[in-house]
């Protein structure tokens, strides 16, 4: 049984290399999304081949230190929901919350789950630059109460043109403010890439 939980929210996209090494350092990783079956590899995928209900809830255990990835079916619009489904499933209170939520569901969906947090269990949040440019600067950390590290996702520049961060970069990014997290450093604003100056006022 993995001995430490984290909640990984927007955790199958860009960001499932991210997850997927906190699997394999045996964390159980609790993945809600709206495909929860985007996150599972062919055998778990067959398992629920046939089924004549689509559940809320696939588990597959691939991590090799007693890992546990759990996807979740929950939408950030009903965060309350989200919030009793991902209780559901949940081991123990999580150590741990990576957040890479849209900034118009950030607020709701962060204080929806804040109560299936260990006391002081670090946050890490993550943010596209475009949405901070769109709100005038890095909020304050959501959750009170729990020490934030915060990551601004800019672009990258490549022979006069610019880019998006590749996932493994974007992933690579917020895993180092995870383990700035988990080292108990203080809570701190980093970026990924560029990022213009303006937008990391706070
Ligand atoms: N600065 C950057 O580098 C940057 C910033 C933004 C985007 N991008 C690029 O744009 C691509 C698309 O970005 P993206 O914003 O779609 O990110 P993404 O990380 O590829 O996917 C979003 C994540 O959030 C989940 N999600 C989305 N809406 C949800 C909802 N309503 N309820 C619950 N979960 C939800 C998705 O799962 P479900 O879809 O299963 O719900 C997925 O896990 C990325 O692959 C990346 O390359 C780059």
């Amino acid at each position: 049984m993995s001995e430490r939980t984290a909640l990984v929210l927007g955790g199958t996209g860009m960001l499932k290399g991210c997850a997927d090494e906190l699997l394999a350092q045996g964390w159980q990783v609790v993945l809600p999304s709206r495909r929860p079956d985007g996150t599972l590899g062919s055998a778990a995928k067959a398992a629920l081949r046939g089924r004549s209900h689509v559940p809320h809830v696939s588990r597959a255990e691939t991590g090799q230190q007693g890992g546990q990835r759990v996807a979740v079916a929950a939408d950030w619009s009903l965060p309350r929901e989200l919030a009793d489904r991902v209780r559901e499933v949940m081991e123990r209170p999580a150590d741990l919350l990576v957040a890479w939520v849209h900034a118009s569901y950030r607020d709701d969906v962060l204080q929806a789950v804040a109560p299936l947090l260990a006391p002081h269990a670090p946050v890490v949040e993550v943010h596209d630059s475009a949405a901070i440019r769109a709100v005038r600067g890095v909020p304050d950390p959501a959750l009170e109460g729990h020490p934030t590290q915060q990551v601004v996702l800019g672009f990258v520049r490549h022979g006069g043109k610019t880019h998006w961060l590749s996932h493994e970069e974007a992933s690579v990014g917020v895993l180092e403010a995870v383990h700035r997290a988990l080292d108990g450093r203080p809570p701190s604003v980093h970026q990924v890439g560029e990022v213009d100056t303006w937008v990391m006022r706070r």
